[in-house]
């Protein structure tokens, strides 16, 4: 069997100085790419900020033969989402690769969550992905090529107590990276998101002390080495990964009710076990399609 390389490639990951992106960074390093290793260097929170966990990595990779630079900036900001991509362009001339890891955590229950809460996690996540995302867009454009990979989480698919801000961030990226799907398919760009579950700083007092042997970070980066391969052809899809398990999750909708003329507040009430019916369900590619079923109903 072939394997997989990305020699000639110029990959970003951001939040690569530990855990997760870190793993992701040694991995396509390891296999020809050249990587940007961005990492602010805070704490599990975000508070304070370091180049050595970034610059560590690099000198991993540098000691076991690869080629990577550091890059300390917080992705948060315009300034330092363009500073990431622009590390890319001076140091190795281009970009193709975009991995947004980079993560915090603010977990409170919603009835205490603060604004500040709220903002920080979002900035970081969905904001932080959003600007590095489109500070390589136009040069992934340019070239007709480029792979990108976001990171959801299944506590953002799913739900999960104490994480509203967690969550909202990690249920936009879907939505990020399924419209980004959509636009960039002309260019040669595919863009799709993971869900994993991994044994790092920050989910290391969530998860069972047991499970640190089972889910370590490489079974989780093999995945987005896929995914930001050039023989990838899936675009706008969300994996969820963990423990060597891998498993396409959908949005799907039910195959649903409907009446032509008025609608009551009753008709719901009296079809509410319809409404709710799940199965078959359908996966709707956009939102053109989503529309099916309505046209359908509008035309009986
Ligand atoms: P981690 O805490 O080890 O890594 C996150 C990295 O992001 C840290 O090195 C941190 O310094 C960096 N970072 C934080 N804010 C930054 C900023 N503004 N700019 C640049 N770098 C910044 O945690 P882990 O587990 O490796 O998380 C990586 C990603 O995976 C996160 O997006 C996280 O939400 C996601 N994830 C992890 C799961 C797990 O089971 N470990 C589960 C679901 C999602």
């Amino acid at each position: 069997m072939s394997e997989l390389r990305y020699d000639g490639r110029v990959a970003v990951v951001t939040g690569a100085g530990h855990g997760l992106g870190r793993q992701h960074a040694l991995e396509l390093a390891a296999r020809g790419a050249k990587v940007v290793v961005n990492d602010l260097g805070g704490d599990r929170a975000g508070v304070g900020a370091s180049a050595g966990p970034a610059q560590d990595v690099v000198e991993e990779i540098k000691k076991n033969g690869g080629e990577a630079v550091a890059n300390p900036d917080n992705v948060a900001t315009v300034e330092g989402a363009q500073a990431v991509v622009q590390t890319a362009l001076d140091s190795f001339g281009k970009v193709d690769i975009v991995v947004n890891n980079a993560g915090i955590l603010r977990d409170r229950s919603f009835k205490n969550m603060s604004p500040e809460e709220f903002d920080s996690v979002i900035a970081v996540h969905l904001r932080g992905s959003f600007l590095v995302s489109s500070a390589a867009w136009p040069h992934l454009r340019e070239q007709g090529y480029g792979r990108i990979v976001n990171t959801s989480s299944p506590a953002g698919l799913f739900g999960n107590f104490g994480q509203a801000n967690y969550a909202t961030a990690k249920m936009g990226l879907v939505g990020f990276t399924r419209t980004l799907g959509h636009e960039g398919a002309k260019y040669g760009i595919k863009a799709n998101a993971i869900a994993p579950v991994a044994w790092t700083r920050m989910t290391e007092d969530l998860l069972p002390a047991d499970a640190a042997a089972k889910l370590g970070v490489d079974k989780v980066t093999p995945l987005v080495a896929f995914l930001v391969h050039e023989s990838n052809e899936s675009t706008g899809e969300v994996y969820t990964v963990g423990g060597g398990r891998v498993a396409r999750i959908m949005v799907t909708e039910g195959p649903g009710w409907g009446k032509n003329g008025d609608l009551s507040v009753e008709d719901i009430r009296d079809n509410w076990e319809a409404i709710n019916v799940a199965e078959p369900h359908s996966v709707f590619k956009n939102v053109a399609e989503q529309m099916g079923p309505l046209n359908q109903q509008l035309r009986a």
